[in-house]
């Protein structure tokens, strides 16, 4: 919790610096469920992906790894000094998805920038929840991973991918560890592979239960455990890279969950956050307020769905 005040405290005065005043969005980015963009589109998308695979990580610490790898080292190191942190974290993490436009203005390297102007696309998993593993997705985005082909760092054993665009991506993290190794997934419902792939949790009826949460702390609660809790397991297993707090590496991870708002409850034991709270990025883009992001109309998301 100390740890946790010092960070919002010495974010705030950074915050004062960096933020600045957001102008209005005129144009917004429409953001689409994957199939529904048109072929070139979709491999526009995925192609950025394993561009962001070849350029060497932006985060001033020395690291070895790339671009792409950044996402999955900031997610987790932000998971781990700010444990207690749900109510900034979450907002942080959910907004992760949505930063095409953040990156495109980051990122220092054109041919990696210039790729990503196409819309983002997200997985309508919900659509097809009757029968997740037979998703007409898997033939667009790879499917699940084989047993045919495994690696093993530590005592984490991976399924690879071995078809579709990231079949040929290596991410270098397994939570904190250094550890590179094929894209894995591992469809998985907590008894069978693949099983019903939890679709109960994130088809039509329980998002509709969900929106009918009265508060914003129950809606949050409930969408953070359920839906996205049980696609993080359903797809990730028990060897995945959508399951530990290193799923950026899968990059599912960035079209499953759309935006979500922010809590104004503590969390258990918490602290309340406030508007002017702010999203530390390490780095990879500038920290955020989370005032800037409690709508998608300004400069810095704009976009609608
Ligand atoms: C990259 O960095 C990691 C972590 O510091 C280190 O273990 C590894 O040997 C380095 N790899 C290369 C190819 O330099």
């Amino acid at each position: 919790m100390q740890l946790l005040r010092l960070l919002s405290l010495s974010s705030a005065v950074s915050a004062a610096a960096l933020v600045q005043p957001r102008q209005a969005c005129t144009n917004p980015e429409k953001r689409v469920e994957f199939r529904t963009l048109d072929a070139a589109a979709q491999k526009q998308y995925t192609d950025a992906v394993m561009c962001l695979a070849t350029k060497p990580s932006g985060l001033n610490l020395g690291l070895n790894t790339t671009l792409y790898d950044d996402f999955s080292y900031v997610h987790t190191h932000l998971n781990k000094i700010t444990p207690d942190a749900n109510h900034l974290l979450s907002p942080l993490l959910r907004h992760v998805p949505s930063l095409a436009p953040i990156l495109r203005a980051a990122l220092p390297r054109p041919a990696a920038r210039m790729r990503l102007h196409r819309p983002h696309g997200l997985l309508g998993l919900v659509l097809d929840a009757a029968d997740t593993a037979h998703s007409s997705i898997w033939s667009l985005v790879g499917g699940n991973g084989g047993t045919d082909k495994v690696e093993k760092t530590g005592t984490q054993e991976w399924m690879c991918l071995t078809d579709g665009p990231f079949k040929d991506l290596r991410p270098a993290y397994n939570e904190l560890e250094y550890a590179p190794h094929c894209l894995s997934r591992d469809f998985y419902d907590g008894k069978n592979r693949p099983g019903t792939m939890r679709g109960s949790a994130y088809d039509a009826a329980e998002l509709k239960f969900i929106s009918e949460r009265e508060t914003y702390a129950d809606f949050r609660l409930y969408l953070e455990s359920i839906p996205h809790g049980s696609i993080h397991s359903a797809v990730g297993g028990q060897k995945g890279d959508l399951k530990p707090s290193s799923s950026p590496n899968d990059p599912l991870f960035f079209c499953t969950t759309p935006r979500s708002t922010v809590s104004d409850q503590p969390p258990a034991g918490g602290v309340k956050s406030t508007l002017d709270d702010v999203m530390p990025f390490m780095g990879l883009a500038a920290d955020i307020k989370i005032s800037e992001v409690m709508t998608t109309q300004n400069d810095l998301l704009c976009y609608t769905y």
